[in-house]
């Protein structure tokens, strides 16, 4: 990746009007001092998307994406940092010194070119033998008989890898491409004693698009009996399982005018129900589903539809889903398909599946029946069994007014008292961001936070002389939260104004929530704030001191018990001090 010089980026950032930038993809409107406009990350009929040309920021008060010029860019049109920085540059009539890049990262960089490159041109190979002349024939007659249509196999690309050990590996070393490079993409394997060949053989191939619509990976099936039924590429630089989703970009349109993603679990399924008018259906590639799904899901559409298999691995795998989708806050529906039936079965055996998708129950519903329905709920040992299974969803509801409303309809549908409900999840702590989180790293919110000391960071970003102080005095000690402490220590290592303050360079989950902080600067003073938490901080370890006494107490064990008790006469007589 090329690096690009800290003052660089500032000038970038000081000339630049965000409004232009966002312009291009949002029509805004002159609101008061900000500009507001329809939020490009997700479906809305009012515009809560605001951009705040003083700071340089975005964010959206609906959908919660927030951030600057560079962001907005990486996230709009799927760019990389550098990337990003390259356009904004040309705008604001900035050189990018070049040379800065160092002779590995230039490697790099060219890499991961010939890696796209080699992956589109592994697309067409296979589309190309898909259609034309003998190599196709049985992949013509695999895809017929599953009813897929031309049209359909066009839309999706649909391809076949030959029968044969390296027709692909041949065809790419006869365009001149570094077979290393290819193994590297996933598309190839080494040979014990050297050379390579395919990891596609004999399958009939479904590429698998970002969405930017460049070829990531490719899913392969059998057309036969065989196994693995299905053949995915490796993870590598450019395709991630737990952020791709299939059919994305043949969806994309269909998402945004229903606001609604209809989530299912196979490729064929997409490709079948696209065909038969039910667009805008999604699978991830065989892997269970994350948060960075649901956040891709979120700029899109409003809500979600789960149509998975009617079977055990099904009905696992909509609860699984459910706590994703809890603690994102998402709203999630979900069909029940018959027994043994896929989507696409189901919709070949003439099912109706649209007005299943209309009167689809919500998700938490669907499964709260089901945990119900498999234990015996007229039994005491049974109802509390079925309590506990529901528990873990109601603990990773996100907000806490989603939360109560659950509690609500978790009690009702369970039959069981609302308040022993509420007793129960309180029990034991939440984990925040609920338990099912999956290699993604959950999202910033600011609802989680202490008030307090969320308003210390907040000072912290907006004053940036009280920053080298934040560090100096260990001001992490009066954060009790360790994302929340993350994202200090963040602003507290920044030197920019808050004009010009580097969203781009924080952690990805963490850059909504800097914009929303760059957006609301609410008054508050820094040194108050400062003394209010220390206080409290000292009450709390004196608190804790006087429980440890009782302890040692009840061990008889006065050495620990007097040195306690110094140490809380010392701690009392700072607190009144403060
Ligand atoms: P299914 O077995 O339900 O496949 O697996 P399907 O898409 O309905 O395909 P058909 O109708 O049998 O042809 C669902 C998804 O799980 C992943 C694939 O992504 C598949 O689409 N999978 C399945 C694998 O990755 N490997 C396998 O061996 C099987
Ligand atoms: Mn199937």
């Amino acid at each position: 990746m090329a690096r690009i010089p800290e003052h660089i980026i500032e000038s970038i950032r000081d000339r630049l009007s965000i409004a232009e930038v966002v312009g291009t993809h949002v029509q805004l409107k002159r609101a008061g001092r900000s500009l507001k406009g329809l939020c490009p990350f997700h479906t809305e009929k009012t515009p809560s998307f605001t951009v705040n040309e003083e700071r340089g920021t975005f964010k959206c008060f609906g959908c919660g994406k927030g951030g600057n010029a560079f962001t907005f860019l990486m996230e709009m049109e799927g760019r990389s940092f550098p990337e990003a920085a390259e356009m904004l540059a040309k705008r604001a009539g900035i050189d990018l010194p070049r040379v800065e890049e160092s002779e590995s990262e230039k490697e790099h960089r060219r890499e991961r070119e010939v890696h796209i490159e080699i992956l589109d041109l592994a697309k067409r190979y296979y589309r190309h033998q898909f259609t034309e002349g003998r190599a196709g024939e049985e992949a013509r007659e695999y895809a017929r008989a599953r009813g897929i249509e031309e049209e359909a196999a066009e839309t999706f690309s649909l391809g076949c890898a030959p029968k044969g050990w390296d027709n692909l590996a041949r065809f790419l070393a006869s365009k001149g491409y570094d077979l290393a490079i290819a193994e590297r993409a996933g598309m190839l394997l080494p040979r014990k004693n050297g050379g390579y060949y395919d990891r596609f053989r004999d399958r009939l191939i479904f590429p698998i698009a970002d969405s930017m619509g460049r070829t990531v990976s490719f899913g392969g099936r059998v057309m036969g009996d065989d196994t693995p039924k299905y053949l995915n590429g490796p993870e590598t630089e450019v395709f991630h399982k737990g952020r791709v989703l299939y059919g994305l970009l043949q969806g994309t349109e269909a998402l945004r005018k229903s606001g609604r993603a209809l989530m299912v679990e196979g490729y064929m399924d997409v490709v079948i129900l696209h065909q038969r008018g039910v667009s805008g259906c999604l699978a991830t590639l065989g892997t269970a589903l994350t948060r960075e799904h649901v956040e891709a899901i979120r700029r899109r559409a409003d809500e979600a539809v789960l149509i998975y298999d009617g079977d055990n691995a099904g009905r696992k795998a909509m609860e699984r889903s459910l706590e994703i989708f809890l603690s994102a806050g998402f709203p999630c529906r979900a069909v029940a398909l018959p027994d043994g039936e896929d989507p696409d079965s189901f919709v070949g055996a003439g099912g109706d599946l649209n007005t299943l998708i209309d009167k689809a129950p919500p998700l938490f519903e669907l499964t709260v029946d089901m945990i119900a329905a498999r234990n015996d709920m007229k039994s005491v040992g049974g109802r509390l069994r079925a309590v506990d299974e529901v528990i873990p969803f109601l603990r990773s509801v996100g907000d806490e007014l989603g939360k109560n409303e659950y509690m609500k309809r978790g009690a009702e549908l369970l039959g069981v008292d609302e308040n022993l409900l509420r007793k129960k999840v309180a029990e034991k702590k939440q984990t925040r961001f609920g338990s099912a989180q999956e290699e993604s790293e959950p999202v910033v919110q600011k609802v989680d936070f202490d008030r307090q000391q969320l308003e210390l960071v907040r000072r912290l970003i907006h004053e940036p002389d009280k920053r080298s102080r934040f560090i100096t005095e260990g001001a992490q000690k009066w954060i009790d939260d360790e994302t929340l402490r993350g994202a200090a220590k963040f602003i507290a290592s920044c030197t920019e104004s808050v004009k010009s303050f580097p969203i781009e360079s924080a952690p990805e989950n963490m850059r909504d929530f800097l914009a929303g902080l760059l957006m609301e600067n609410t008054p508050g003073d820094y040194d108050e704030l400062v003394g209010m938490l220390e206080k409290r901080r000292l009450s709390k370890m004196s608190a804790d001191l006087v429980g440890r006494m009782k302890m040692a107490e009840e061990r008889g064990d006065t050495e620990e018990l007097v040195r306690l008790a110094e140490e809380k006469k010392r701690i009392d007589g700072e607190l009144k001090g403060t």
